[in-house]
Parts: C-alpha cells; sequence; structure tokens
C-alpha cells in the first residue's frame, strides 16, 4: 500500500495517482483566437489555450458548450473559421497531414465495425496508418493486453458490452502510436463501473507512453481525477483554465450546505446570506437551498439555530467541501447538472403530472 503524498490517505495500487508534467515541457497544442461558425451561429468563440507534452487536458462543459468543434477543428476534420490550431508544431490549416500523423482520435460516436472481431477491428486501422506488419502484431498485443481485452480478440465486437467497446476503440485510437490522444466524451453512456475501468485504462496507457491526452467531458469528477488542467466551456467561450485545484480555491467559500427547510418565510434567503462567512445562497427549489461559506462548521450550527428560533424545521442537510460542480456554477451561474437534464430530457419517459 502507498501513501498519497497530497493528504496522507492510504491508497491502494489500483488507486488514481495524479499525471505530472515536466516544468518546462514543449507545448503539445497551441490554439489561438480559434472561431467556429455554422452560418450566422458561432460554436466557439476566440478560444486560446495551450497544452504541454505529457499534459491530461480537459474540456469541461454542458452539451451544446462546443467540445466536439473545437475537437474537430484540432483533429483536421473541419475548417476553421478564424484564429489557429497547431498541432506539435504543425498548423492544422496549413499542414493537415502532418498534424494528422502525431495524432489519435476516439469521437464521440462508437464507429468500431460490429461485424469485425475485435482483433479485426485494430488490424484494419494499423494497416490504414501503414503501421508495419513486425511492428502490427506487437503493437495490437500489447494494446490487447492494455484495455483488458485479450481474450476477446476473436469476439464480435457486436457481442461486447458499451464500456469494452469504448476500450477497444481507445487501443484502436493508439495503433499506429501517436503523441496527442484526443478523447471525446469517452465516458458517457458507460455505467459507474465502466467509467473507472476507462480512467484506469487511460493512467495505465499514460504511464507506458509519452503521450498528450486531450478530453472532453460533462462529468465534473472525472475531470478533477484525471486532469492536470480544465477549460471550462460555455457556449462557445472559454470561461476558466487553471488546475482542478486552482479553479475550486478560486470559488469562494471551501464548503457547501445543501439544506432543505419545510415551508421557509419569503425572506429566508436573504437572512442566510446574512450569516456571517457565508460567501453566495442559491435557492434550488421549494426549500431546498444551496450555502456556500468559507466555515462550513459555524455556518452549519447558525443556520440550524436561526431556523430553530424561527419554527422553520430543517429537513436535510449535508456540508461538503467545494467541487468543481460549485465553479461551474461560479463562472456560468447555472447548475451543469441542470443543463445535463435539460439536454437529455428528451430521452427520459415523462414523469406523471409533468406538462407535454
Ligand atoms: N455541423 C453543424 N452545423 C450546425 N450547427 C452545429 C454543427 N455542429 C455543431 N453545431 C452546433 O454547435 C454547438 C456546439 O456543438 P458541439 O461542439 O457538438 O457541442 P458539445 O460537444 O460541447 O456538446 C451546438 O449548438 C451544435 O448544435
Ligand atoms: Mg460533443
Amino acid at each position: 500500500m502507498e501513501v498519497n503524498k497530497l493528504n496522507g490517505a492510504p491508497v491502494s495500487a489500483s488507486e488514481f495517482v495524479k499525471n505530472e508534467v515536466a516544468a518546462d515541457a514543449a507545448n503539445a497544442i497551441e490554439v489561438a483566437h480559434i472561431v467556429k461558425k455554422f452560418g450566422d451561429f458561432t460554436a466557439v468563440d476566440d478560444v486560446s489555450f495551450q497544452v504541454k507534452e505529457g499534459e491530461i487536458f480537459g474540456l469541461l462543459g454542458p452539451n451544446g458548450a462546443g467540445k466536439s468543434t473545437l475537437i474537430r477543428m484540432m483533429t483536421t476534420l473541419i475548417p476553421i473559421t478564424a484564429g489557429s490550431a497547431r498541432i506539435a508544431g504543425h498548423d492544422v490549416s496549413k499542414e493537415p497531414d502532418a498534424a494528422r500523423r502525431t495524432i489519435g482520435v476516439i469521437p464521440q460516436a462508437l464507429t468500431s465495425d460490429l461485424d469485425l472481431t475485435v482483433e479485426e477491428n485494430l488490424t484494419i486501422y494499423a494497416k490504414l496508418y501503414d503501421v508495419p506488419t513486425k511492428h502490427r502484431k506487437e503493437a495490437i498485443e500489447e494494446l490487447l493486453e492494455t484495455v483488458d481485452l485479450t481474450k476477446w480478440r476473436e469476439a464480435q465486437t457486436k457481442t461486447l458490452s458499451g464500456g469494452m467497446r469504448r476500450r477497444l476503440e481507445i487501443a484502436r485510437g493508439l495503433v499506429h502510436s501517436p503523441k496527442i490522444f484526443f478523447l471525446d466524451e469517452p465516458t458517457t453512456g458507460l455505467d459507474p463501473v465502466s467509467r473507472v475501468a476507462v480512467w484506469e485504462m487511460l493512467t495505465n496507457i499514460k504511464s507506458k507512453r509519452k503521450l498528450t491526452v486531450l478530453i472532453t467531458t460533462h462529468y465534473m469528477d472525472e475531470a478533477d481525477r484525471l486532469c492536470n488542467r480544465i477549460a471550462i466551456v460555455d457556449h462557445g467561450k472559454l470561461v476558466a483554465l487553471d488546475t482542478p485545484e486552482a479553479l475550486k480555491a478560486s470559488v469562494p467559500g471551501s464548503n457547501v450546505i445543501e439544506v432543505q427547510f419545510d415551508n421557509p418565510p419569503a425572506d429566508w434567503e436573504q437572512k442566510l446570506r446574512a450569516l456571517l462567512e457565508v460567501t453566495s445562497v442559491q435557492n434550488e427549489s421549494a426549500g431546498m437551498f444551496r450555502v456556500l461559506t468559507g466555515n462550513g462548521s459555524r455556518t452549519t450550527t447558525d443556520l440550524v439555530g436561526m431556523a430553530v428560533e424561527a419554527g422553520v424545521p430543517v429537513r436535510t442537510l449535508t456540508v461538503q467541501n467545494t467541487t468543481l460542480d460549485d465553479v461551474f456554477v461560479h463562472y456560468t451561474g447555472r447548475q451543469l447538472r441542470d443543463e445535463l437534464v435539460k439536454a437529455y430530457s428528451f430521452m427520459m419517459p415523462p414523469r406523471p403530472g409533468m406538462q407535454p
């Protein structure tokens, strides 16, 4: 058992150790004032950032934020309206072939061929990328091992679960040993166990290869655990960029109290806001408040005292450290999970009594 240097808590070997990036690493990706318009609509609006060699860089944002459009531009799949992107030193508009040779791409939609076996899917890609025959066998062998699909090599791809298919596609994206790996929402739609398996796979791959990773996600926990730095994108704009730790520290308040009251009076939100150390209050739904504070235990005591005095029953109360969710609310004024519920609500059966 190792000891996690950051907080001294014991962690098992399978638990997460963050990727380290050399301080003097060169830039693998340089995006400058990049814009994408579809007709009159601006999907990506003047975004600039750099990713260092060896870094795991996350693009985080709700559906429609422009994450896939950014990836498509960086990977030469769609033309850039304005600005520029350099991948491993190659301008994607001027030297698309040179840029393409350095990258591996896992698009958002699953694209492996269902009628082929696992191994055939990898072999076809290796041939497409001119991986020399001698290398091909070796590379495929190693990758099957890495993504834990060796015993499924003969299986038809259509018989795999979603998580296994994702792992196959990750292996496929690496057969030509790219330097820079783009993954567009690799874990969306996977169950929690498969999501963790994909994270482990990526960390495992990172430890064996010199690889820069750009990953998009709308899962906060994923970005937090995996990424060295995170860019929060909303409505095509970059609204914040830093390490997860620095982003969390940039939000005023260090604890979040989620508390549900029974029939609080109309001025309750103001009263909560007036408590010592409270930096912001959001009324999420009837009686439900999200309170950010610099001192969780003090505010909890004061808040419960105030409720008892006013005869307002407290139904539930939780105190947590600030998370990237709070960072998202801070920079965009909205909850990421609300945005996702909106985006995916068409997929859910209507609840009784819900308006059509
Ligand atoms: N080919 C296209 N034509 C028109 N609009 C598009 C096209 N591709 C994406 N968009 C729009 O651009 C915005 C960003 O989309 P996308 O990059 O797919 O977002 P994300 O990947 O963050 O969910 C969305 O509003 C989407 O509808
Ligand atoms: Mg997308």
